[in-house]
């Protein structure tokens, strides 16, 4: 049985520490996840940038136990749209989601697997609920890094295929230097 623990957050950085596993996910790790694909391309030539880090403190898989650790986006572009994370459903679809807002800002780009959308803002102090049944991508429209706390059911676990195949119903890109929420020209039915 484990005991009780502790972590800490710094910013800006958003490190966890200790942690138990650190992710970081660079460009080339989002193959066709960008809908300006010779802009992807373009960059990937240039280097294959860190887009975002996780640190996580990983328990057992088991309902009971509670997934959490931060999430880190940097700040930038792939041709017009906004740096952005993989997106995921949870493999136990049932399983909801607590995001907590400490730095930046950003969007959290959210879908059904029946087609209803929503994007909610993220700023520091603010506290997202994602339901059951809702795949999540934080979206950094910011200058700094975007810095979240989350936690999730110990048994949630990650379905990645679904959005690698599809994407999401919605983009966000820069427009007039504002974010602009627009459909995604490459989601597939
Ligand atoms: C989770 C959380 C969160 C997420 C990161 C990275 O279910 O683990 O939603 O930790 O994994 O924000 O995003 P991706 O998992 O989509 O790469
Ligand atoms: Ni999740």
């Amino acid at each position: 049985m484990i005991k009780p623990f502790t972590s800490k957050i710094s910013t800006p950085d958003g490190r966890l520490t200790p942690h138990h596993n650190h992710i970081q996910r660079t460009l080339s790790t989002m193959k066709g996840q960008y809908a300006d694909q010779p802009a992807y391309q373009a960059m990937l030539a240039q280097g294959d940038q860190l887009i975002y880090e996780v640190y996580e403190n990983r328990l057992a898989e088991i309902p009971g136990e509670l997934q959490h650790g931060t999430s880190i986006v940097h700040p930038g572009k792939v041709g017009n749209e906004y740096f952005m994370t993989k997106g995921h459903f949870h493999n136990v679809l049932e399983t909801a989601e607590v995001y907590y807002c400490l730095q930046g800002v950003g969007y959290m780009m959210m879908e059904t697997p029946e087609g209803e959308w929503a994007a909610e803002e993220l700023a520091p102090g603010v506290v997202l609920y994602v339901p059951p049944r809702w795949a999540h991508r934080s979206i950094n429209v910011g200058r700094q890094d975007l810095v979240t706390f989350f936690i999730y059911p110990g048994d949630a676990g990650h379905d990645y295929g679904t959005i690698e195949t599809r994407g999401f119903r919605k983009i966000i890109v820069e427009q007039d230097g504002q974010p602009l929420v627009m459909d995604n020209p490459a989601w597939l039915e």
